[in-house]
């Protein structure tokens, strides 16, 4: 593994894309390393919460590696972009949840990266991007549905169409990013809230991933009754004991995971 880094703390997995020089583009070796972490971790006790980052204080992820790009056809294209979406996809349905810390640059693959993930907090220099155009292709690690999910067509058809950068502010304005931070406070902002979701129910976690990001595929009428049986299923574990027990006893729930 060279290029990423890993670190566990307080059960908290970081994850940082580390080609600083390269303004930690995804090529192939970083997309498997990043999802054999990912998939690790869904097994792993130790870990609760996961953070992706990018190492230096430029970028988080400037797109796929453009030279990888250059020499593909239509065959290895599709390959690329299947395998690219294969990753974001095991981050999308982590059981865990994935925190993006958007420290720079997120332009192509890594605005699709961070869309992937279940929360992005991004720092104030910030850019986010799907500039695929300028290079005469369109999103291929799923930017052109992701984009259109979060922000709705109009925004998504503009950015995927111009391929212009917004800033953080612009981000969080249309509800690509959920907050923008100082730069040198991103980190200890984000380990806050990979902290909080550490000591929350880990099961209630899953199912809040599970029922938003499936639901949302459903019919409303599929999609409630979705809901109905996830919550069956919380009502059925310790932590909904414990959870409701602390309430009532005026103490601070221990969650178990249970
Ligand atoms: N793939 C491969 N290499 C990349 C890259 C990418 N997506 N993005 C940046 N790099 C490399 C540059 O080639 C350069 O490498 P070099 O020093 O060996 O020449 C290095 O990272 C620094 O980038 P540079 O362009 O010099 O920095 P900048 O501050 O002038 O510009 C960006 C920053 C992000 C605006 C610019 O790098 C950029 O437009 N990158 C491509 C973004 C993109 O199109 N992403 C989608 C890809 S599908």
């Amino acid at each position: 593994m060279s290029y990423t880094l890993t670190h566990i703390e307080n059960r908290i997995l970081t994850i940082t894309i580390n080609r600083p020089d390269k303004l930690n583009a995804l090529n192939q070796a970083t997309l498997e390393e990043l999802k054999s972490h990912v998939v690790a971790a869904q097994d792993n006790t130790d870990i609760a919460v996961i953070i992706i980052t990018g190492s230096g204080d430029k970028a988080f992820v400037a797109g796929a590696d453009i030279g990888e790009l250059a020499t593909t056809n239509a065959v290895t294209g599709m390959q690329f972009a299947k395998f690219g979406q294969s990753v974001m996809n095991a981050i999308e349905d982590s059981r865990k949840p994935v925190i993006a810390a958007v420290n720079g640059f997120a332009l192509g693959g890594g605005c699709e990266l961070a869309m992937a993930c279940h929360l992005r907090i991004a720092s104030d220099n910030a850019k986010f991007g799907q500039p695929e155009i300028k290079l005469g292709v369109i999103p291929g690690f799923g930017g052109s549905q992701r984009l259109t999910r979060l922000v709705g067509r109009g925004k998504s058809m503009e950015m995927n169409l111009l391929g212009e950068m917004i800033d953080a502010n612009e981000a969080v304005r249309i509800g690509l990013a959920n907050q923008v931070i100082p730069a040198a406070d991103l980190s200890a902002t984000v380990n806050s809230i990979a902290s909080k979701l550490a000591a929350s129910a880990p099961i209630a976690l899953s199912m809040v991933i599970d029922t938003v990001n499936r639901g949302y595929e459903f019919s409303l009428a599929d999609a409630l009754d979705y809901e109905i049986k996830a919550f069956g299923i919380c009502c059925a574990t310790e932590d909904k004991s414990e959870g409701t027990s602390a309430f009532l006893e005026k103490r601070t729930a221990q969650f178990s995971g249970q």
